[in-house]
C-alpha cells in the first residue's frame, strides 16, 4: 500500500489546492472561521498547523497574527505554502506532525489539524497519542481545533464513486471502499494531453473515527470542548486545554 505522502506526491498534492477551489478562496473561509470563533493571538501568538498542507490554515493564522509552525510530509504541498507565504511569520517544516513538539520553542497557544488531516493517521492509538502530545505542548487554556470527515456513515454501490472536480482537460474521481475501522481511498485523475487522455492513480487508507470517541479521548487527554459539531459530514471541534 502506498504510504500517505506516496499518495500525496503521486496524484493529490500537484492539484490539491484546484481540487478544493483554490488557495484564496479557502484561506477567505479559514479565516472567517477562526474569526467567527474568536481564534487570535493572546499570548504567546505560537500556533502549530498539523498537517499544513499548501496552508489553508496557516496563512490565515499568520494574517491574524500568529507566529505558525507548519508542518506537513508532503514537499510539493510545502513548496506552494513557502511560494505564497510572502513575508507572513510561517516556519514550514517537512516532517511527521508526531515531531511536531521538536520545532517549539515554548508551549504553543494554538494547535491546528484541519481539512481532514486526522484521518490519514494510522490508528485510534496514534490519534489518542497525538491528543495527549497536544495537551502537553499547549499553554493554560491553549486551544486546539479540529475539523475532519465523519466517515461512520457507508456509502454503498455507485455512491461510492465521486466526482470532486473536473475541468475541460482534467477529471478528479474518487472511490471509496468500506473497511471496518478505515475506508480506501482512490484517487483517479484523468489529465489531457497531447491529444491523449492520461490516467494517474493510486490509493490510501483513511482512519474512521467516531465522533463520541473524538470528544470522550479528548476529554480524557485533558481537554475542555467549547464547539462539537457534526454537520453535513464534517466535524468540528474546538477544545480547551483545562
Ligand atoms: C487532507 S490534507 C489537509 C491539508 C490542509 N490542512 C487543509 O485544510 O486542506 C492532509 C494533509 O496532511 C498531511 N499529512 C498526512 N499525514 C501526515 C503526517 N503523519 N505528518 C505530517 N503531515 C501529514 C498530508 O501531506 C496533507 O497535506
Amino acid at each position: 500500500m502506498p504510504s500517505v505522502v506516496e499518495h500525496y506526491e503521486t496524484v493529490l498534492a500537484g492539484y490539491y489546492s484546484w481540487l478544493f477551489g483554490g488557495l484564496e478562496s479557502k484561506i477567505e473561509e479559514n479565516r472567517k472561521f477562526f474569526t467567527v470563533h474568536n481564534i487570535k493571538p493572546l499570548r504567546s501568538g505560537v500556533a502549530v498547523d498539523l498537517g499544513c498542507g499548501s496552508g489553508f490554515q496557516s496563512i490565515p493564522l499568520a494574517q491574524l497574527g500568529f507566529r505558525v509552525i507548519a508542518v506537513d510530509l508532503s514537499p510539493t504541498l510545502l513548496a506552494e505554502l513557502s511560494a505564497h507565504r510572502g513575508d507572513l511569520h510561517i516556519e514550514p517544516v517537512q516532517d511527521d506532525l508526531a515531531q511536531f513538539s521538536h520545532y517549539l520553542q515554548g508551549p504553543a497557544e494554538l494547535c491546528v489539524c484541519m481539512g481532514d488531516t486526522l484521518t490519514h493517521l494510522d490508528s485510534r492509538e496514534t490519534i489518542a497519542a497525538l491528543f495527549q502530545q497536544v495537551a502537553e505542548h499547549l499553554d493554560h487554556g491553549g486551544t486546539f481545533a479540529l475539523t475532519f470527515r465523519d466517515l461512520s456513515f457507508e456509502l454503498t454501490g455507485l455512491d461510492r464513486f465521486l466526482p470532486l472536480r473536473s475541468e475541460p482537460t482534467r477529471i478528479f474521481t474518487c472511490y471509496l471502499e468500506y473497511e471496518p475501522e478505515y475506508v480506501k481511498v482512490h484517487d483517479l485523475l484523468y489529465e489531457h494531453v497531447d491529444n491523449q487522455w492520461h490516467l494517474n492513480k493510486s490509493f490510501y487508507r483513511k482512519c474512521r473515527i467516531p465522533f463520541a470517541w473524538a470528544k470522550e479521548t479528548l476529554l480524557q487527554s485533558g481537554f475542555e470542548l467549547q464547539l462539537a459539531t457534526l454537520e453535513k459530514g464534517l466535524i468540528t471541534i474546538i477544545a480547551h486545554k483545562q
